[in-house]
C-alpha cells in the first residue's frame, strides 16, 4: 500500500473506531476508589458494567474491588491485594491473596511479573526461598516449625535468598516458593528472628514500580492517557476534551475529535 493510501486507510480506522464509540468515554475514565485505595490511570476498575473491550489504562492493570472493598490485581500466576498505589513514585503495594489470615501463611505461587511494565522495588523489597516439605536437608539448618506435620519426617526451611547455598546441597525437597518481603518488615539478622517473623512480614506485602507502558509514551507524554481496545488488541489515546489521537496529543500529530 502507498504511503498516503495507508495515511488516509488508518483514518478512516480511527473514524470508524470513533464512530462505533459513541459511549461516554469520560465517565469510563473517572478515577474511583476502592475501600482506601483510590484508583485511576493506568490503573482503572474492573466492573462487569462498564463497556466491554475499552479500558482506560494498562490492560493488566485492572483492579476488581471485590467484597466492596478491597482491592484486588490479577499478576499471571496469582491475585494480590493492593494495598496503596503511590502515582508520584510509581510503586504499588500488593499482599498475596493466600496469605492473610493465616497464622503460619503459605505462599503457593512465585511473584510472576512476565513482560509487564512492573518492577521489584531493589532498595524496598526483600526475598525469601521457602522450601516446603523437605525429606533431606542438613541438620545443622532449623526448620520452620509451624509448618512441621506431626508423624511426617519432611520439613520446610526459610532463607534470605542466596543463603541456603552456605549450607550445602543436600536438599531434597517438595515445593520451592521465592516470596518477596518489604526488609525493613522482618529482622533476618538471626535465626529467630527470619522463623518468627516472616509470616507477619508477609501479610505486610511487598512494593512493585510501574513503568510507562511502551506503547503509551508518545500519549502520555503529550498530556494524553491510553485506552486499550480489548477486542483489537491496540491502544489509542485519550487527549484533553475527551479527543482521540493514535498516538499523541501534541499538536501536528493526528487527532480527531469524535
Ligand atoms: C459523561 O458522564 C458523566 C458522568 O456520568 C456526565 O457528568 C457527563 O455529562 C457525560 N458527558 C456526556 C458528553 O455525555
Ligand atoms: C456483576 O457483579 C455483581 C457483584 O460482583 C454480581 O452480583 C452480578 O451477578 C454481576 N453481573 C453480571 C452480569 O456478571
Ligand atoms: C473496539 O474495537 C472494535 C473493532 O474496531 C469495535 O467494534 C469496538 O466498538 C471497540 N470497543 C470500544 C469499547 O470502543
Ligand atoms: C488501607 O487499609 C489497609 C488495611 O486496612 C492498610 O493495610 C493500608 O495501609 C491502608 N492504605 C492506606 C493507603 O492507607
Ligand atoms: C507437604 O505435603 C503434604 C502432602 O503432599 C501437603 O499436604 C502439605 O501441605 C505440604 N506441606 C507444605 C508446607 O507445603
Ligand atoms: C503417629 O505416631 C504415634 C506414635 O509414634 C502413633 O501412635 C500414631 O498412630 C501415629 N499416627 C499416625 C496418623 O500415623
Ligand atoms: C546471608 O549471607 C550473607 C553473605 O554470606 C551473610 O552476610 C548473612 O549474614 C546471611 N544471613 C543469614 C540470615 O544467614
Ligand atoms: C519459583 O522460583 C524459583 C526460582 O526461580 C524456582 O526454582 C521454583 O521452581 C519456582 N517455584 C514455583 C512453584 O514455580
Amino acid at each position: 500500500m502507498s504511503k498516503p493510501l495507508y495515511s488516509l486507510f488508518s483514518l478512516l480506522i480511527i473514524l470508524v473506531t470513533c464512530y462505533a464509540d459513541s459511549s461516554n468515554t469520560s465517565s469510563l475514565c473517572t478515577p474511583s476508589v476502592c475501600g482506601n485505595v483510590s484508583i485511576r490511570y493506568p490503573f482503572w476498575m474492573r466492573s462487569n458494567t462498564t463497556v466491554a473491550g475499552e479500558y482506560c489504562g494498562y490492560p493488566e492493570f485492572g483492579i476488581e474491588c471485590s467484597e466492596g472493598s478491597k482491592a484486588v490485581i490479577n499478576l499471571p500466576r496469582n491475585k494480590y491485594y493492593v494495598t496503596d498505589i503511590n502515582y508520584e513514585i510509581h510503586s504499588i503495594t500488593l499482599i498475596d491473596i493466600d496469605v492473610l489470615g493465616q497464622s503460619c501463611p503459605r505462599a503457593r505461587h512465585n511473584v510472576t511479573l512476565d513482560n509487564l511494565p512492573l518492577d521489584f522495588n531493589s532498595s524496598l523489597d526483600l526475598k525469601l526461598n521457602f522450601y516446603f516439605n523437605c525429606s533431606s536437608a542438613p541438620s545443622s539448618v532449623e526448620p520452620i516449625g509451624c509448618w512441621e506435620i506431626r508423624n511426617d519426617s519432611r520439613k520446610s526451611y526459610v532463607f534470605p535468598e542466596g543463603n541456603e547455598s552456605d549450607h550445602g546441597s543436600d536438599w531434597s525437597c517438595g515445593d520451592h516458593v521465592v516470596v518477596t518481603v518489604k526488609h525493613n518488615e522482618i529482622d533476618i539478622s538471626t535465626t529467630t528472628g527470619l522463623l518468627n517473623g516472616f509470616g507477619d512480614a508477609m501479610k505486610k506485602g511487598f512494593v512493585l514500580d510501574w513503568r510507562r507502558a511502551v506503547d503509551c509514551a508518545d500519549c502520555e507524554l503529550s498530556g494524553g492517557q491510553c485506552v486499550y481496545n480489548q477486542t483489537t488488541r491496540q491502544s489509542t489515546c485519550i487527549c484533553a476534551n475527551g479527543r482521540f489521537a493514535a498516538k499523541s496529543c501534541k499538536k501536528g500529530t493526528l487527532f480527531l475529535t469524535c
